[in-house]
């Protein structure tokens, strides 16, 4: 049996929508137990930075998915200000390079100095949840086995400072493996029973993402999409405390 609230703290609800009001009143009312939220480029877009602050204003954790990919001067730059925004955890693509990666790791650390802040948690995404292999191999051009390929970005990411990964949970217990217990890994891609995969092509549900070892789980649709987010947030925590997991 897990306890819910427990399982609570580990998801991370995705504010995919486009308006201010529609975020504060996801949060409203999926607060408590869920205290983690993720900003992606959606809603950064439709309305700025504003509504990182009025997130904060309403106790939420925020994790800002704009999943950065530039050369490391720029990329370094952005995380200053990203820093400067007071989120709590940001991400950028393993792909962009050993350089790219680290130029981000040292601008969180020398800004959160300057600030007098905690550093913000820096992740790095390997592979795309929406990528099967063949898609790698076919249309990003690379050769390598899926697993091979996160395992290699995961261990050049901790390596360069990071602090965690997102991958799909069909990933976690490897990458747990292969990077030690203090390493970060947030799993998108998570489905409950009930739910339909969407464009997601690694699915998980919530329980066995948590199995694999996932320490945080990212949901948007199953929850934000739903006629009632607080129901499906309910029908996901009592999923994960019965341990019904398996998906047929
Ligand atoms: O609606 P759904 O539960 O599929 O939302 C998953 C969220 O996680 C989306 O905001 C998506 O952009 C994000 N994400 C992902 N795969 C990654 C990184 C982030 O699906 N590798």
């Amino acid at each position: 049996m897990t306890d819910i609230n427990e399982a609570a703290q580990r998801i991370i609800v995705a504010l995919d929508v486009d308006h201010e009001k529609e975020a504060y009143d996801l949060v409203k009312l999926l607060s408590p137990p869920i205290s983690y939220y993720k900003v992606g480029m959606r809603l950064y877009t439709a309305c700025g930075p504003r509504v990182i602050a009025g997130l904060k204003g309403l106790g939420a954790r925020v994790f800002l998915d704009l999943k950065f990919h530039d050369i490391p001067n720029t990329v370094a730059s952005t995380v200053e200000v990203v820093t400067r925004l007071g989120v709590d955890m940001f991400n950028i693509h393993l792909s962009g390079g050993k350089n790219m990666v680290k130029a981000a790791v040292e601008a969180a650390a020398k800004s959160a100095e300057e600030l007098g802040k905690t550093k913000t948690l820096v992740l790095g995404v390997t592979v795309l949840t929406s990528l099967n292999e063949k898609m790698l191999r076919d249309e990003a051009g690379v050769g390598k086995k899926l697993e091979q390929h996160v395992v290699d970005l995961s261990l050049m990411g901790k390596e360069s400072g990071i602090n965690g990964v997102v991958a799909s949970a069909r990933e976690a217990a490897l990458i747990r493996k292969e990077c030690g217990e203090e390493f970060l890994i947030v799993s998108p891609g998570v489905r409950p029973l009930w739910a339909a995969s969407g464009d997601q092509q690694r699915v998980f549900t919530p329980r066995q993402a948590m199995e694999a070892g996932a320490d945080f789980m990212v949901i948007g649709r199953p929850i934000i999409k739903h006629r009632s987010p607080r129901e499906a947030l309910e029908m996901i925590l009592s999923e994960i405390a019965n341990n019904n997991s398996g998906r047929q």
